[in-house]
C-alpha cells in the first residue's frame, strides 16, 4: 500500500488571463495561455493518516480555517469520483517567498493533484490530472503540464501544453510590489466582476481575440507582438476589475511605477513587456539573454521589495513514491 508522496509544480503566469467562469469546478470563461516559473515551485508531501479526519500543513505551520476546508472540500471531491480512499495528512512547501503574496493556488493544487494521482486505484493520465487539478483552481490546471500551456475556455477544459519548456524562448521576472495578502482572492473578484462590471461581455469577447492572435505570435515565436499583446491582455483584465462595483484595485504606487519604468526601458532598448494578476506584483516578459538585465532594473525601482528571475519551468510531477 502506498503510504507516501512528494509531488512538485511550478507556479505559472498567465500571458493571456482568466477572468471569469462559465459555470462549477472553476470552469473558465475565457481561454488562457501561460508560462510556468521554474523559479517558483511548491513542493507537496501526501501521507494517509488515520481517524476520519484531514490535516493541512502550510509552509510548515497548520492551514488557517479556509484552506483547510477548501484543501478538504477538494479532497471529498477527489473520493466522491471514487478516485481515492481514506484520510490524509498533506504538507504543503512553496519555495519561494510567500511572505510576499505571491499567488500559489496554481502551483499548490498542481502538486496536490499529482500527489494524489500516485494514491489513486485508477490510472490518471495528464490530460486527467489537468482538469482534477483545475476543480482545486482554474489557474492550476496550467500548472500540470507546465511549459508554455493553454486552457480553453468551456465547460469541462483541461490544459494542453503548447511548448515545453526548452523550447519557449522568454523567460520572466518577478518584481514584487508589496509584502502581505492581497485585498481580494481572483475566486470573489471574478464573480463580483461578472456580476456588476459594466465591460465584462467586452471582455469576454476580447479575450478570445487575444487568444487567437496570441497563438499565431507565439508560433511565428514574435517575441515584441507576444509581449504588446500581453500588456493589452492585461490592461483589459484590469479595466474589467476596475470598473467592477465596488471597484477591484490590486494595483498600488510601486505597480504603477513599475508599468511606467517598462515602457522607458523598451524606448531605451531593452525588450521587455509587462503582466500583473489580482494582485499589485509586476511581472516581466523579456527573452532568456535580457533575463539578467531586467532583473538589475526592476530591483533598481523605488519600492519594489524583491526580485525573482525565472526560466520556463516543466510539468508537475510525482517526485517519490514510500510503499508499506
Ligand atoms: C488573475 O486560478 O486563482 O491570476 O479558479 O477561482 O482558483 P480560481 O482562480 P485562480 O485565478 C487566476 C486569475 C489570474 C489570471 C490567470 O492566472 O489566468
Amino acid at each position: 500500500m502506498i503510504t507516501r508522496v512528494r509531488a512538485a509544480a511550478c507556479a505559472n503566469i498567465a500571458l493571456t488571463k482568466y477572468w471569469g467562469k462559465a459555470g462549477p469546478g472553476n470552469a473558465p470563461a475565457t481561454p488562457s495561455i501561460s508560462l510556468a516559473l521554474s523559479a517558483l515551485r511548491t513542493e507537496t508531501v501526501v501521507e494517509r493518516v488515520r481517524g476520519g479526519r484531514d490535516r493541512v500543513i502550510l509552509d510548515g505551520r497548520p492551514a488557517d480555517r479556509g484552506t483547510r476546508t477548501r484543501v478538504g472540500a477538494y479532497l471529498d471531491l477527489w473520493r466522491e469520483q471514487g478516485l481515492l480512499r481514506g484520510n490524509f495528512r498533506v504538507d504543503s512547501r512553496n519555495l519561494f517567498p510567500t511572505a510576499a503574496g505571491l499567488a500559489s493556488s496554481a502551483s499548490g493544487y498542481a502538486a496536490l493533484a499529482a500527489a494524489l494521482s500516485a494514491f489513486s486505484p485508477r490510472r490518471i493520465g495528464r490530460i486527467e490530472l489537468s482538469r482534477l487539478a483545475r476543480l482545486g483552481s482554474g489557474s492550476a490546471a496550467r500548472s500540470v503540464p507546465g511549459g508554455l500551456a493553454r486552457l480553453p475556455a468551456g465547460p469541462d477544459p483541461a490544459a494542453r501544453r503548447l511548448l515545453p519548456p526548452a523550447a519557449v524562448p522568454f523567460g520572466m521576472v518577478v518584481a514584487l510590489a508589496a509584502t502581505g495578502e492581497k485585498e481580494t482572492g481572483s475566486r470573489e473578484g471574478m464573480l463580483a466582476s461578472a456580476r456588476s462590471s459594466p465591460y465584462y461581455r467586452a471582455w469576454l469577447r476580447q479575450a478570445r481575440r487575444d487568444d487567437r492572435e496570441m497563438r499565431a505570435a507565439l508560433a511565428a515565436g514574435d517575441l515584441p507582438r507576444i509581449g504588446a499583446l500581453a500588456e493589452g491582455n492585461m490592461a483589459a483584465m484590469h479595466a474589467v476589475m476596475l470598473a467592477t462595483r465596488p471597484a477591484l484595485l490590486y494595483w498600488n504606487e510601486v505597480t504603477i511605477r513599475l508599468l511606467g519604468a517598462v515602457r522607458g526601458w523598451r524606448r531605451r532598448g531593452l525588450a521587455a513587456w509587462a503582466t500583473v494578476d489580482a494582485g499589485p506584483h509586476v511581472v516581466l516578459l523579456c527573452a532568456r539573454e535580457d533575463l539578467p538585465r531586467a532583473a538589475r532594473r526592476a530591483r533598481r525601482v523605488p519600492g519594489v521589495r524583491g526580485v525573482i528571475e525565472s526560466l520556463p519551468g516543466g510539468a508537475a510531477e510525482v517526485i517519490e513514491i514510500e510503499e508499506r
